[in-house]
C-alpha cells in the first residue's frame, strides 16, 4: 500500500451523491472539452454552460488558461506538467461532479492516458468526452491570441501541435468538427446528447 495513505481511512457522510444530485434536479457528470489550442474548447464549453444556465441547471465550467493562474499556476507544458495539470483538474472535477453539479472542463488535454485516468475515476456515464476537432491548419488560421506565430518563430517552445504532440481521441462520446458550424449549432448538439440521455430533468 502507498505508505502516505496507511493510516488515512475513506469516511462515508450521510450526504452522499444521489442526494445532492436529487436536490439540484440533475444526473451529475463531467463533459470533458478536449481539442488543440484555438479548436473553440472554451467557447463552445461557454455556450453549452450559458444554455444550461438558461435551464436553471447548476453547472461549473473549469477552464485551462483560468486555472492555470490558481491550482495549476506553478506548471508549465512540459509532458509532466500537463500530466499533473490533468491529474488535479480531474481531481478537483470528481469532486465537483460528487458535489452534483454537471461540470465542463477546456482543457488541451493532450495525451489520451491522462483523459483516460480522469475516465476512470467516474462512474459509468458521468464522464462525456467532447472532442473539439478543429484542423490545426484552421486553428493556425485564426490564432486568437498570436500563439501559433509565436510558436512558429520559436519564441515558445513545446507548443501543442507545433512541437508537442496531441493524440485525437478515438471513442469520444460527441465530436464537433467546428469548421462552418456555429458556436449556438455546436452547443445544441451537447445539449441534445445530454438532453435524449436523461442528464437534464
Ligand atoms: S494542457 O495541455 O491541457 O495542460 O493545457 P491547458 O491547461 O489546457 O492550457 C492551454 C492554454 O495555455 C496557453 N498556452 C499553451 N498551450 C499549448 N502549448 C503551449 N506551449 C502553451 N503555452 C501557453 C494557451 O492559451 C492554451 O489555451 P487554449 O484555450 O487551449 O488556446
Amino acid at each position: 500500500m502507498d505508505r502516505m495513505k496507511e493510516n488515512v481511512v475513506w469516511h462515508e457522510h450521510p450526504v452522499d451523491k444521489s442526494i445532492r444530485s436529487f436536490m439540484k434536479k440533475q444526473r451529475p457528470c463531467l463533459l470533458w472539452f478536449t481539442g488543440l489550442s484555438g479548436s473553440g474548447k472554451s467557447t463552445i464549453a461557454g455556450a453549452v454552460e450559458s444554455k444550461l444556465a438558461e435551464r436553471l441547471q447548476h453547472t461549473y465550467l473549469m477552464d485551462g488558461d483560468n486555472v492555470r493562474h490558481g491550482l495549476c499556476g506553478d506548471l508549465a507544458f512540459s509532458e509532466e506538467d500537463r500530466n499533473e495539470n490533468i491529474r488535479r483538474v480531474g481531481e478537483v472535477a470528481n469532486l465537483m461532479v460528487d458535489s452534483g453539479l454537471i461540470v465542463l472542463t477546456a482543457f488541451i488535454s493532450p495525451f489520451k492516458v491522462n483523459r483516460e485516468v480522469v475516465r476512470g475515476m467516474l462512474k459509468e456515464g458521468e464522464f462525456i468526452e467532447v472532442f473539439i476537432d478543429t484542423p490545426i491548419s484552421e486553428c493556425e488560421k485564426r490564432d486568437p491570441k498570436g500563439l501559433y506565430k509565436k510558436a512558429r518563430a520559436g519564441e515558445i517552445k513545446d507548443f501543442t501541435g507545433i512541437d508537442s504532440p496531441y493524440e485525437a481521441p478515438e471513442n469520444a462520446e460527441i465530436v464537433i468538427k467546428n469548421i462552418d458550424v456555429s458556436i449556438d449549432d455546436a452547443a445544441n448538439e451537447v445539449i441534445e446528447y445530454l438532453d435524449t440521455r436523461g442528464y437534464l430533468k
